[in-house]
């Protein structure tokens, strides 16, 4: 009797063009209708799925498009009935940036399969699979295709045993594919083929393989995959590729053509998408990011991307420190031990880089940490690989527990709230809108009363237009502009507005704003001790003096807890900053009494910009 042979898998390729490539690339500027004309022809091609609705493109598409991202989705739907369209989904928090109760994410994931989803990808930053849960049930029950991601790490908590067993939990919890993400391009051919021969072994749906070619690896890791038998690839079609995007389409189909991992798809359909893909690039080149044709060695050799260090580079400039670089690559690596050893993905990324700069500058390590720093160690994004530092938690925490239980179990269904509130408004209460405004309460409320113009390619970028995104009406509530106005710029002088073009990177959700003037990139404006940004023609702002509390970088004021006349105390929270999507205390460096107030709630400062003067 001889074994029946297993039938090599045919390899199936996800193209990502329509989401992650041009969220990578061209900080999701491509326009629904362009997507919409050109998925017409991407039907026919033959793919296993087309990635074209959610992670950060959600959002793009209402703020910058004024396009509501619901239409678009059923318009794709009826130009490509033949090809399923997938979408992400950050497990709780969906297309946003916080978690949501279990009545929305059913909602929310009920609504997108209805308007043409038809395979979801379901992830957790912390590979928290309780925080993938509610998504992957509500798919189910939407009786659409369900694809459980693990975010790729590396750390001594990362080993094949931690990955086979959140495998199997996926599995169990009745994902249809598993999928290794990698937002980072970690992968290495050798590490991709242990890690998808050990899954191969363990668990019986299919595997897929997600990475970025940000350090160069991914084409390899690709050919390990499918010699070790995944058989789904995400990638995108060439001009859209590379740099911190896929793998090229192109490329993969003519690599394997022939051989036992045949795509089955004819290269030949494929150049007439090219040429389109190309034609909408060139006309956005403006949001191309500087990251798109660079191999970033950065990530090999200390396994940190490079935007994040890029990141960090900007933090020192606005705290006059940028020679401290060094300390903080060390610095880096002990947070996010401290912190369990979190993979390196947003939100979570984000968070170390800032309380990395935070204790180098600010000379005593936790001497000041952030909001977001604080609900990490309170459980509120879930649980980590290994456990907290638990001296750091109690540093931190003092005598509060952190949460045990599911961070969404915390909430209150929260659909009935939104419809009331939205019919206070005078909207009319439709599935889309009530999504929508869940999602992005005020972002949603100036779309639906038509503030966000469209913008046609010829009137693009920069910061006139880019109002809604900088300047949050004074009205809204100002939790909801700092959820929603993740990294606000500060208003630009007028004379510079001619001259300087701003780019949002946005790269798995986590958004860069990054200004480029005529003399180069500079990000941020005035370091410690430099004249005021104002002398270019914006209204003056007050000069910071000895009792002044200023803002340690551009952000969105978030919350001003005090009042002129009032008391403070040496470290009192005198204004909340929301910078790099996280909400950071101010704090008083003096006692005394508040003598001006500088800033309003919702308002966008700059660097070293006084925010409160104190005085005895
Ligand atoms: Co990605």
């Amino acid at each position: 009797m001889t074994a029946k042979a297993r039938p090599a898998p045919r390899l199936r390729l996800t193209d990502t063009t329509f989401r992650d490539a041009h969220q990578s690339l061209l900080a999701g500027r491509l326009r629904g209708e362009d997507i919409v004309r050109l998925a017409r022809k991407m039907d026919e091609v033959g793919f296993y799925s087309l990635e074209a609705f959610g992670g950060a493109t959600f959002e793009t598409e209402i703020r910058h498009n004024g396009e509501n991202p619901w239409d678009y989705l059923r318009q794709l739907k009826k130009a490509a009935p033949k090809t399923p369209i997938q979408a992400l989904i950050r497990g709780q928090n969906l297309v946003a940036h916080r978690n949501f109760a279990d009545d929305v994410v059913q909602a929310f994931v009920a609504h997108a399969a209805d308007c043409g989803v038809d395979i979801f990808r379901i992830f957790d930053p912390l590979n928290d699979l309780r925080n993938m849960e509610a998504a992957i049930a509500a798919a189910k029950k939407a009786k659409r295709k369900v694809q459980g991601a693990l975010c790729y790490a590396i750390s001594p908590a990362h080993n094949l045993e931690l990955w086979v067993s959140l495998a199997k939990g996926l599995q169990k919890l009745g994902c249809d594919v598993l999928i290794i993400k990698d937002t980072s391009g970690l992968l290495s051919p050798q590490t991709t083929w242990e890690l998808v021969a050990a899954l191969r072994e363990v668990i019986k749906i299919p595997i897929g393989v997600h990475s970025h070619c940000s350090s160069g690896m991914a084409p390899m890791a690709y050919m390990a995959a499918v010699e070790a038998g995944a058989s789904i690839l995400d990638t995108a079609i060439s001009p859209l590729a590379w740099g911190t995007s896929q793998p090229a389409t192109e490329s993969v189909v003519a690599a394997l053509a022939g051989g036992d991992y045949d795509t089955g798809i004819d290269l030949e359909k494929l150049i007439e998408v090219r040429d389109e893909v190309q034609t909408l690039k060139d006309e956005r080149r403006e949001y191309l990011s500087p990251y798109a044709d660079r191999v970033d060695a950065d990530i090999l050799r200390f396994q940190v991307p490079g935007h994040m260090l890029e990141d960090v580079h900007q933090q020192l400039g606005r705290h006059g420190a940028e020679a401290r670089f060094k300390e903080v690559l060390v610095e880096i690596p002990r947070v996010r031990q401290e912190l369990g050893y979190p993979p390196l993905v947003a939100p979570i990324r984000q968070l170390i880089a800032t309380q990395a700069v935070l204790n180098v500058v600010g000379g005593e390590r936790y001497g000041t940490v952030t909001k977001d720093l604080k609900d990490y160690l309170q459980g509120l994004f879930g649980r980590p690989p290994r456990p907290a530092d638990a001296e750091l938690r109690q540093m931190v925490l003092g005598r509060e527990e952190p949460v045990t239980i599911r961070p969404a179990d915390l909430l209150g269904p929260q659909l009935s709230g939104a419809r009331a509130e939205l019919k206070k408004q005078g909207v009319e209460g439709s599935t889309d809108n009530l999504l929508t405004y869940l999602l992005f309460p005020s972002l949603a409320l100036s779309f639906f009363r038509g503030d966000l113009a469209r913008k046609t390619p010829e009137e693009p970028s920069a910061n006139g237009g880019e109002k809604a995104a900088e300047d949050p009406p004074a009205d809204q509530a100002p939790a909801e502009a700092a959820a929603e106005a993740p990294t606000p710029a500060p208003a630009a002088p007028a004379a510079a507005a001619a001259q300087s073009a701003e780019f949002q990177v946005e790269v798995d959700g986590e958004t860069f704003v990054v200004r480029v003037t005529g003399a180069g990139m500079a990000v941020g404006v005035a370091p410690a001790g430099s004249p005021p940004a104002a002398a270019a023609g914006a209204p003056a702002k007050p000069a910071a003096g000895p009792g002044s509390v200023v803002a340690p970088m551009q952000g969105l004021i978030v919350k001003v807890p005090v009042k002129v006349g009032d008391a403070v105390k040496l470290g009192d929270v005198v204004a909340v900053l929301e910078a790099m999507k996280m909400q950071n205390d101010i704090v008083s460096t003096v006692a005394g009494k508040v003598k001006a107030v500088h800033v309003r709630e919702g308002e966008v400062v700059g660097p070293n910009q006084p925010l409160v003067e104190i005085g005895s």
